[in-house]
């Protein structure tokens, strides 16, 4: 696809975002069969629900632009999974296991949210509200599911500690560390 001018670009940024949101749903129906902690396995389903709806909303706002969709392929989100998984083999217990995909979901998230905030931008100089209010909703999401893996981090991190058996205390005292 050529990158003629700003419309050009913006199909094209649109395009990887939606090849990645692809990727996304089969990295989460393997992710959700590899973690162990319930909360974790809740959000991760939690996740692939939106973001299936967030493809349907990404198929709204190509017909709106009234074209086909069309996937770039995403090599930063393919570079992100690929790096995830390749920690999360070498993990030698569930909790650790956990850890790992809790931190490379946030930076999934993180990804995301960088592009949809760069195509709001986009569709608001273009005039394109209603293109604008179906990426706001997505991205109110990624940013939902970035907190809510930031929220559950300490805890992960936690359970991971005393599995190696740090005492109470350590793990208090750690956290102290890592917090102030
Ligand atoms: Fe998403």
């Amino acid at each position: 696809m050529a990158i003629t001018n700003s419309t050009e670009k913006f199909c094209y940024e649109l395009g990887d975002v939606y090849n990645a949101e692809h990727q996304i749903v089969n990295a989460l129906e393997k992710l959700i069969g590899q973690a162990s902690d319930p909360n974790l396995k809740n959000l991760l389903r939690e996740h692939l629900d939106q973001t299936r709806n967030q493809i349907d909303r990404l198929d709204q706002v190509w017909t709106k632009l009234g074209r086909q969709p069309q996937q770039v392929a995403c090599e930063g989100m393919a570079g992100i999974l690929a790096e995830g998984n390749k920690t999360a083999a070498q993990a030698q217990s569930p909790a650790l296991r956990d850890g790992i995909i809790g931190g490379g979901a946030d930076k999934v998230e993180h990804y995301e949210i960088s592009s949809y905030t760069s195509l709001i931008m986009g569709a608001k100089l273009m005039g394109q509200g209603q293109i604008a209010d179906l990426l706001q909703q997505n991205l109110q999401e990624e940013q939902w599911m970035a907190q809510q893996l930031e929220q559950s981090a300490p805890m992960l991190a936690q359970k991971a500690m005393t599995a190696e058996g740090m005492t109470p205390q350590d793990v208090q005292q750690t956290s102290h560390t890592i917090g102030s």
